[in-house]
């Protein structure tokens, strides 16, 4: 079976990529290196000892994704491309809805030409907003995102169910990430994001290799067990295996949008996550507190029974392995 992986040299889609082809499917990958390097591709070979069909270019331009079409019979995508960065998306709006939502809309019209009409979709938690109840179904509302990175992904989502609707060929299933962290265990891959990491989880292995001083915890008077922000954060090799599953159930689907929350259903404060940090890795993790970021809020986790379910999946890896691989990873500086 042919996979066409958009976005494919990426934190997410590198592990994905090694996921499918260790179960033997054959990938045909996408990326313009806006967010990842080329030298990932060899280390995706050394891990599988197989190779991605790879294409360098950009999602938007509409006659590479035809050329990709016309040389390979794809069976169905998996759509990693996009930018991420929160803060930067207030920044730069523009930007943020072309290459989030106008790419989905070039891939969408590609694929209809080419009649592939199987999709997995990477979403985010951010499209619930401010959560009411924790933890988070499927079934609970969604909006009142807060900046233009979450509302490109809530726009998506709506392209999507529409097109389900206008077509009932179309298998789509939408995987609405909590907070990914950690990387392979061979430490070949990982996240290794430009400049200095807004997310949690690189600042703490910075700061821990000494490459940054001093981690700052927004906020400590959350109403949460100890004050800081609680998150759901999962194994990026458990969230990368869920794909497989998403896969195969497409595979067995008659069609329409599957929607399917990816979390362990715990939630970890921020000092939770400084001191298992500690604790695996035998390191110091200087801290102090500091004011609530703008934007946060104080506690988001998973229902991911709906996942747990059907698709016969479950996150398996602990805060331990997320801990030590993110940190053995920060110490190869590739
Ligand atoms: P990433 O930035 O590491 O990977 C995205 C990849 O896509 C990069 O390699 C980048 O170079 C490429 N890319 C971006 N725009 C492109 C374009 N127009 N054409 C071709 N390639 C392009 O991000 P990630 O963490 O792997 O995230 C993957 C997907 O999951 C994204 O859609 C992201 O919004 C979503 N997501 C990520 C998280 C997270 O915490 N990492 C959480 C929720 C959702
Ligand atoms: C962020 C994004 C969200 C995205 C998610 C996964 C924001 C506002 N939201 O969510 O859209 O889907 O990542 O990529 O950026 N923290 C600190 N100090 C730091 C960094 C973080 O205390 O230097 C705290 C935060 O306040 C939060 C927790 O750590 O309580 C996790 O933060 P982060 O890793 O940025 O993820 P989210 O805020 O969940």
């Amino acid at each position: 079976m042919k996979i066409f992986v958009t976005g494919c040299c990426g934190y997410i889609g590198s592990h994905t990529c090694v996921e499918l082809l260790e179960k033997g499917y054959e990938v045909i990958g996408l990326d313009n290196f806006s967010n990842s390097k080329r030298s990932v591709l060899d280390r995706i070979k050394q891990i599988t000892n197989k190779e991605i069909k790879f294409y360098e270019g950009d999602m938007l331009d509409r006659n590479m994704l035809k050329k990709i079409f016309t040389e390979n019979d794809i069976d169905m995508v998996i759509d990693f491309a996009a930018y991420k960065a929160v803060g930067d998306s207030v920044k730069k709006p523009v930007e943020y809805y072309t290459n989030n939502v106008s790419s989905v809309l070039t891939l969408l019209s590609v694929m209809q030409e080419y009649n592939v009409k199987s999709l997995v979709f990477s979403s985010s938690a951010t499209v619930y907003g401010v959560p009411k109840i924790v933890p988070i179904t499927e079934e609970a509302e969604i909006g009142g995102t807060t900046n233009p990175y979450g509302t490109s992904k809530l726009y998506v989502e709506g392209i999507l169910k529409d097109l389900c609707i206008s077509d009932p060929e179309f298998k789509i299933c939408v995987f609405r990430y909590f907070n990914p962290v950690g990387a392979h265990q061979s430490g070949l891959i990982g996240e290794d994001p430009n400049g200095i990491p807004a997310n949690l989880m690189p600042f703490i292995s910075k700061v821990a290799t000494g490459e940054l001083e001093c981690l700052s915890v927004f906020g400590n008077d959350y109403d949460t067990k100890d004050g800081t922000g609680v998150r759901d954060y999962i194994h990026i090799v458990d969230l990368a295996k869920a794909h497989i599953s998403g896969v195969e159930k497409l595979n067995n689907s008659d069609g329409g949008l599957l929607i399917y929350n990816l979390g362990t259903g715990v939630g970890y404060s921020v000092l939770e996550m400084i001191k298992a940090f500690e604790r695996v890795n035998n390191v110091k993790v200087n801290y102090k507190i500091a004011p609530r970021r703008e934007g946060d809020i104080a506690e988001c986790f998973a229902d991911s029974t709906k996942a747990n379910k059907e698709l016969n999946w479950k996150a398996e890896l602990g805060l331990d392995e997320m801990c030590r691989d993110a940190y053995n990873f920060s110490l190869k500086k590739y």
